[in-house]
């Protein structure tokens, strides 16, 4: 263990600090402890962009396969648990389904037409949590669309899906798989096998398992599993976040509605200043120097995404919204190295028309304006960063 007297600025952070605003917080560790030890998280934080990016493209050195992540007790070994040659294997079969042209081949009409209906049926209201209403249903219906599940009941995926959430988060404390986890896997198994035995052009997961080189169907599974729970909770904060920016920002809402050709590089700014997963998190494998810090064989070492994207010696005045700027795409939201985001080009392309949509379909959309609302849609959380709540009028 550190001492943490070795760590000053580190050893007085609070969680709460850290779930709230932290990028001043960031900006003075990044300064003096840019690897500092926080005995709040009992881990490592890592915020600078070049150590971050080190970190995740060593793979041997900073391992995601070790007991302290507790996915695979609950859904089975997958890509997000495991390293080398073992995690290529499980997440080969996916890769040729989620390149970009693919992803907007198959994706772009059934995106567009959940994001028609949802607002569609939002309009005439005049009101809105486009977190919960519009932002977080968009990503839902699309991962649903993506495993094959679209004659399932919505509220049933995203029942397993608490359920086998919260199983996770007992197995991180401590305790035992829980009889409701394993009954929440069970159903989402069963309900997906049929799934991969459709025709390659059905879904993606059927597109999978064609090119699955030996991948057992059960892995298939556990792979489709991580995929949902990679898929739902981010491109929600994603999305809302980029909702956030954009109407806190009245010039940039001017100039996209203008040229909606900006928002690609909109989107990228939003995704630089506010990454939906904050944190990505690694163990040592072995004693390492890592900048200024030795850190153990089997330390936990959380590499902090938000503060790598607002590293002033990569991007310029980091805490500005600028689409502009040359260098928008060395933002590492999307993770570096062997586990980056294998959703990206499909979060990309649902951001990009759940936003372009928002602005055609309710035109005069704007934050609500109390004090509450404008508290509440700031991006917050630990490791998840989103609005608390969205709300909006037309
Ligand atoms: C369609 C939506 C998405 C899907 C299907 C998806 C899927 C995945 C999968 C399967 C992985 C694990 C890859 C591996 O371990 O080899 C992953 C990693 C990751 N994803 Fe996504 N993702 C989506 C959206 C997002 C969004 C919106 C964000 C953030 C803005 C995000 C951030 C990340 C990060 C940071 C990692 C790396 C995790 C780590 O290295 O520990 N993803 N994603």
């Amino acid at each position: 263990m550190p001492d943490p007297a070795d760590f000053p600025l580190g050893a007085k952070i609070t969680i709460a600090e850290l779930a709230s605003d932290v990028h001043p917080v960031l900006h003075r560790l990044r300064a003096v402890e840019p690897v500092s030890w926080l005995p709040a998280l009992n881990a490592w934080l890592v915020t600078r962009h070049d150590l971050a990016t080190a970190v995740m493209r060593d793979a041997q050195t900073y391992t995601v396969d070790h007991p302290g992540f507790s996915t695979a007790q609950v859904v089975g070994p997958s890509m997000l648990s495991l390293d080398g040659e073992e995690h290529l294997r499980q997440r080969r079969p996916f890769d040729a389904p989620f390149r970009r042209a693919a992803v907007h081949n198959r994706f772009r009409q059934p995106v567009v037409q959940h994001i028609a209906q949802l607002l569609a049926e939002l309009a005439p209201k005049g009101e809105a949590e486009l977190r919960r209403e519009f932002a977080g249903p968009v990503a839902v219906k699309t991962m649903m669309t993506a495993l094959g599940l679209e004659g399932v009941v919505e509220t049933a995926v995203l029942g397993w899906y608490d359920t086998i959430v919260n199983a996770v988060t007992q197995v991180t404390a401590g305790e035992p798989v829980s009889e409701e986890g394993r009954a929440a896997f069970a159903a989402l198994r069963e309900t997906l096998l049929p799934s991969l035995q459709r025709e390659p052009e059905a879904n993606l997961l059927a597109a999978a398992s064609g090119a699955s080189q030996g991948l057992s169907d059960e892995a298939i599974v556990s792979n489709a599993a991580v995929l949902l729970f990679g898929g739902i909770e981010t491109t929600e904060g994603m999305i809302a976040n980029a909702l956030y920016f954009l109407l806190t920002n009245r010039e940039w809402l001017q100039r996209v509605r203008e040229d909606s050709t900006l928002l690609p590089a909109v989107i990228e700014e939003t995704l630089r200043l506010e990454p939906a997963a904050g944190v990505v998190d690694r163990y040592a494998t072995q004693d390492t120097r890592l900048g200024n810090a030795n850190i153990a064989a089997g330390d936990l070492v959380r590499v902090s995404l938000s503060g790598a994207n607002r590293d002033a010696a990569v991007f310029a005045e980091p805490d500005q919204f600028d689409p502009l700027r040359p260098n928008l795409r060395e933002h590492v939201a999307f993770a570096q190295g062997p586990h980056v985001c294998l959703g990206l080009h499909l979060a990309r392309l649902e951001a990009q028309l759940a936003v372009e949509q928002v602005l055609v379909r309710l035109p005069s959309v704007q934050l609500l304006g109390t004090e509450a609302a404008v508290r509440a849609a700031k991006p917050q959380g630990l490791v998840f960063r989103k609005p608390e709540a969205l709300q909006v009028i037309w």
